[in-house]
């Protein structure tokens, strides 16, 4: 589903993409020559694995063999020191954590000084968002599995990022009034009461909207996950001007 969403908004917007479709077995030597030889195709600005790997394949050996300047998801380990340093900037931001951020910016909420709280430390997601508030000033709070008394911690938060990866983890009651919450979990649930027999959740209980408690509250389907993609088509065409300034 992901990969077919990038491929439409690409072709929406004129990007051209280059699919290898490889199979489950395929070896990570050769997993990595595919990326080798993207790197060294100047028609391509921009490449992303998609994850999860394999588990026969080692994720930071393939993540690694991607060229700095095309890697547009951000996971470079390289790209991600940087983003986690004061100070530096990465070439490209991993792009859920960007639109995390983006949202935030659009709508003129403050990020310095408030209280975040990032619940799940995911490398594709909970790392990179809470180092992305830390660097815009906000004092960030990360819980993950083992964290004691999740709700007290949330029930202080301004801003809250779920991205657990649990449908609806996060309790409407949790949220402080006024707080803004971004619900960055795609689970799949069932549901006799639907045609397909599932339906789509977030890590937030769906309830929260229509409390009115919380100031803003990203939607599932159709929040973060629109924002991921077109954070991946600004890093891309982000890439492509740098290749052209390097060019002249
Ligand atoms: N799998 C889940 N999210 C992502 C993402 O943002 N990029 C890639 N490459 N794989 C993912």
């Amino acid at each position: 589903m992901y990969v077919r969403f990038k491929r439409k908004a690409c072709e929406e917007v004129g990007i051209a993409t280059f699919d290898t479709v490889l199979p489950a077995d395929v070896s990570e030597a050769d997993l990595v020559k595919v990326v080798r030889g993207l790197n060294e195709n100047p028609a391509v600005n921009g490449i992303l694995v998609q994850l999860p790997l394999p588990k026969h394949i080692n994720e930071e050996n393939v993540l690694s063999a991607i060229g700095l300047d095309k890697d547009v998801d951000g996971f470079h380990p390289l790209n991600i020191g940087k983003l986690c340093m004061k100070g530096r900037s990465p070439l490209f931001e991993p792009c859920t954590p960007k639109g995390c951020v983006e949202l935030l910016d659009r709508h003129g909420i403050p990020i310095a000084g408030k209280n975040a709280v990032v619940i799940g430390r995911s490398n594709i997601v909970g790392l990179p968002v809470a180092n992305l508030l830390l660097k815009r000033d906000a004092t960030v709070t990360v819980c993950h599995s083992k964290t004691a008394d999740i709700p007290s911690i949330v029930r202080n938060a301004d801003i809250v990022v779920a991205a657990i990866g649990l449908p609806e983890f996060v309790k409407a009651d949790w949220i402080k009034p006024g707080a803004v919450v971004i619900d960055v979990g795609i689970n799949s649930i069932a549901d006799a009461t639907k045609k397909a027999g599932k339906r789509t959740v977030g890590d937030v209980e769906g309830a929260l909207m229509a409390t009115g408690v919380a100031s803003y509250v990203t939607p599932v389907p159709g929040g973060v996950g629109p924002m991921t993609i077109a954070m991946l088509l600004r890093n891309t065409t982000d890439g492509w001007k740098r290749a052209l300034d390097a060019r002249q």
